[in-house]
């Protein structure tokens, strides 16, 4: 038997994927395909709590995946697939339904955040949707579930239900640990820095495909702080634009806090700004020149996310059936 440790996560195809999808979850995912097993995938079933255009929906599950490669993620060592083509997800959503409670689900914070938002389409999916994403964890019996801070709470709604279901049917479901990395698990919006960075603010988010000079542009018009100190120091409690500024030129540049302080010290926010706008440039620059190439091969995308979704729904149907078996199910 395989006796690598399992690794799994996924991303909405809801938006164009940015810098901080890349630098709170996909950067941490590739470096470990010798280490772990490892399964990602674009979560389009999760992207229709909120409404979709198709053909645009389609498009960016698609660009996602190519994205995903240019990333680092070999699909030779990663099993890399498209959600909604892997049954299971939604058998297990349902049963896991069942074992989630209505508390635990008002209580999530992305709940709360996306019914504000989209007041008119409060939907049950959007209610139920941690469910749905356990189903996607629990599946594959993972160790670890790398993720941005914001997806905690999931993986911890996860953990317990998990749970839940082990002390009534016993051993079935392996209670995975989120995995968040030490830099970059919140990546603030650029224009706001009290908000986090994501695609509903366009102006403060920078886009993995963006051209250079408007990732340039966005860090130029960055906000810094109202202080008058005009100095790079880190500081997040009164310096959050500049305190993430440095979040963002550390996680590309693998530089300390300390050394970049150095670095900038009696330079001021008009020399820091660019700098870091141009060590992000650098940073994306081979992942969209890859992304580009592969997005133009569309049978090359085809035969990975078919290979995927065959070797993911092997591993899923496992423990699916193990789950009916204990629930009481009649086997077909
Ligand atoms: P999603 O699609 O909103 O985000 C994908 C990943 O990117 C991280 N992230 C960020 N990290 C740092 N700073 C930011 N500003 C930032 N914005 C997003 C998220 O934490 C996440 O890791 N429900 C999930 C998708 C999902 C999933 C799963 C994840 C569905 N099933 C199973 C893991 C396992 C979501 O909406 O993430």
């Amino acid at each position: 038997m395989d006796e690598k440790k399992v690794m799994l996560s996924g991303i909405q195809p809801s938006g164009d994927l940015h810098l901080g999808n890349y630098l709170g979850a996909i950067r941490n995912w590739g470096a470990r395909a010798e280490e772990f097993d490892c399964y990602y995938f674009m979560a389009d079933m999760h992207t229709i709590t909120v409404r979709q255009e198709p053909a645009a929906l389609r498009r960016r599950t698609l660009e996602q995946l190519a994205q995903y490669i240019a990333c680092g993620l070999d699909p030779e060592k990663n099993t890399l697939f498209i959600q909604s083509h892997v049954h299971q997800h939604a058998e297990l959503g349902w049963v896991l339904n069942c074992y989630t409670m209505f508390g635990e689900l008002s209580r999530m914070t992305q709940f709360k955040d996306k019914a504000a938002k989209h007041a008119e389409n409060i939907n049950g999916g959007l209610f139920t949707y941690p469910a749905l994403m356990a189903a996607d964890i629990l599946l594959y019996q993972p160790d670890f579930v790398p993720v941005g801070d914001d997806q905690k709470q999931h993986v911890e709604l996860t953990r317990d239900v998990a749970q839940r279901f082990n002390g009534i049917y016993g051993d079935v479901f392996k209670v995975p640990e989120p995995y968040i990395p030490k830099t970059g698990a919140r990546i603030m919006s650029l224009n706001a820095p009290d908000t986090k960075m994501s695609k509903s603010i366009p102006e403060g988010c920078v886009f993995l495909m963006e051209k250079p000079e408007d990732i340039q542009r966005k860090f130029k018009r960055a906000i810094t702080d109202s202080d008058t100190e005009n100095c790079v120091r880190y500081d997040p409690a009164s310096k959050p634009g500049v305190a993430n500024l440095m979040a963002i030129y550390s996680a590309v540049t693998g530089k300390t806090y300390e050394a970049i302080e150095a670095e900038f010290a009696g330079m001021g926010y008009g020399k820091f700004k660019p700098a870091v706008g141009d060590a992000v440039v650098e940073a994306l620059r081979p992942i969209r020149e890859e992304a580009t190439r592969i997005m133009a091969d569309k049978a090359y995308l085809e035969s990975v996310y078919r290979a995927g979704a065959e070797k993911a729904s092997y591993v899923a149907e496992k423990t699916l059936r193990k789950v009916y078996k204990k629930i009481g199910f009649v086997a077909r």
